[in-house]
């Protein structure tokens, strides 16, 4: 286990390869989005040849000062040769403007993209910077990195560096995690570091499942001894977060059903508890959240993995009711691989939440098996067709589950 603190300390990841990361430990969310219960870090890296020095990304610009406190402790910051930029967002590339302004002969090296998006963002002048592509070298004296393409992960500059010699990969956001350790190790962590990767993953990554696929191949024809992402730890067992991702983006979906409702006065919620009885009952898995206290990082992480999705809302003045069609729309854009659906719900007098949805739903590629909308107070017929529901969706997940090679 490391002992020294490494909020205020650089440390060695691999020869002259140095975390130079920091510690963001009360930020509480992340995009206004996830919530963060174990804080998060912006990872940096320096690494240091015989003849040069590269800075690999930088940190959110409030840390500026102590990433160059840290850089300190192994080189003059002055003496950067170059800044790489994996990926513009300003949590890494916020502190590039700092950065370059004491390395003052420092180069800025990205993707083409990249190299607009740091004009845009922070104003670097195009004579600073140097744009890499698919395969480039950069030789600082007996290390090299080589540059891979990476688009969409998470923005569309977004590269991946490799050091070749040490077989250390620099993926940016791809394979990160957001948690504040004592160790920058995930192996000194816990198990907390995978699970916290899921939700990464479900939030940041699981929209783009073909550009995380054509990542995978590429990374598989690498040798890798070590992944330094660019939130939370580092990878020493790099196998681990590589089979966790293949798992999310290619393995079989689980036989799970994820149940979210909400209900105003209570007859939703009787049909939901017929649906979740019914499914169980057939041995599949039902994960429910009631939209009132639901935290929605932890719907999409169950999303990464569930054959199927139950929304249950009462009808609001002709539509779906808003805590509910909220859920309904951030799934229809993170595009979980689980793509059937059902929908149930109680009405006064009108209806129309189950049609609202499946108009948001179907052209996005979700399929509707079943919609059952119940006026009035959910009575035993009522609950026996949520029942029926709930078996049908649980029929459906155990036969996708068995064609499944
Ligand atoms: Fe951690 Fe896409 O920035």
């Amino acid at each position: 286990m490391t002992t020294i603190d490494i909020s205020s300390r650089a440390v060695e990841i691999a020869p002259g390869v140095f975390w130079v990361g920091v510690l963001h430990r009360d930020r509480a969310i992340f995009d206004s989005f996830m919530s963060l219960p174990y804080g998060t870090t912006y990872n940096a890296y320096l690494i240091r040849g015989k003849e040069k020095t590269a800075l690999v990304d930088t940190v959110s610009p409030e840390f500026g000062e102590l990433l160059l406190k840290k850089i300190a402790g192994l080189v003059k910051p002055e003496d950067i040769d170059y800044v790489v930029m994996n990926h513009a967002e300003p949590d890494h590339g916020g502190s590039i403007p700092r950065v370059l302004s004491v390395a003052k002969g420092a180069k800025l090296v990205a993707s083409q993209k990249g190299v607009g998006m740091a004009k845009l963002y922070y104003d670097v002048p195009g004579d600073r910077t140097i744009a890499v592509g698919e395969g480039d070298t950069l030789d600082l004296g007996g290390k090299t990195l080589k540059f891979i393409d990476a688009p969409w992960l998470h923005w569309p500059e977004t590269m991946f560096t490799y050091h070749l010699e040490e077989g250390v990969l620099l993926p940016c956001d791809f394979f990160g995690a957001h948690i504040a350790p004592d160790s920058i190790f995930e192996d000194e962590v816990g198990d907390i570091v995978l699970s916290e990767a899921k939700r990464y993953y479900a939030e940041i990554m699981m929209i783009f499942l073909n550009p995380i696929r054509k990542a995978l191949e590429k990374v598989d024809k690498l040798d890798i001894r070590v992944i330094g992402p660019s939130h939370g730890p580092v990878y020493r067992s790099p196998w681990r977060i590589l089979e966790a991702y293949k798992k999310w983006a290619i393995g079989p979906l689980e036989p799970k059903v994820v149940v979210i409702y909400v209900s105003m006065y209570g007859n939703t919620a009787i049909l939901e508890k017929a649906v979740v009885e019914a499914v169980e009952e057939e041995g599949v898995e039902a994960v429910v959240y009631n939209m009132v206290s639901a935290d929605i990082s932890h719907i999409v992480n169950d999303l990464v993995d569930a054959s199927a999705i139950i929304f249950g809302s009462p009808s609001f003045y002709g539509g779906a009711h808003p805590r509910l069609a909220s859920a309904v729309e951030l799934i229809r854009t993170i595009k979980p691989r689980g793509k059937m659906v059902a929908i149930f719900g109680s009405y006064g007098w009108g209806g129309g939440a189950a049609k609202e949805i499946k108009k948001r739903l179907e052209p996005a590629g979700f399929e509707i098996i079943e919609t059952l909308e119940i006026q009035g107070p959910a009575r035993e017929e009522a609950t026996e067709r949520a029942a029926a529901l709930g078996k049908t969706v649980a029929h459906r997940v155990k036969a996708l589950a068995t064609s499944v090679p």
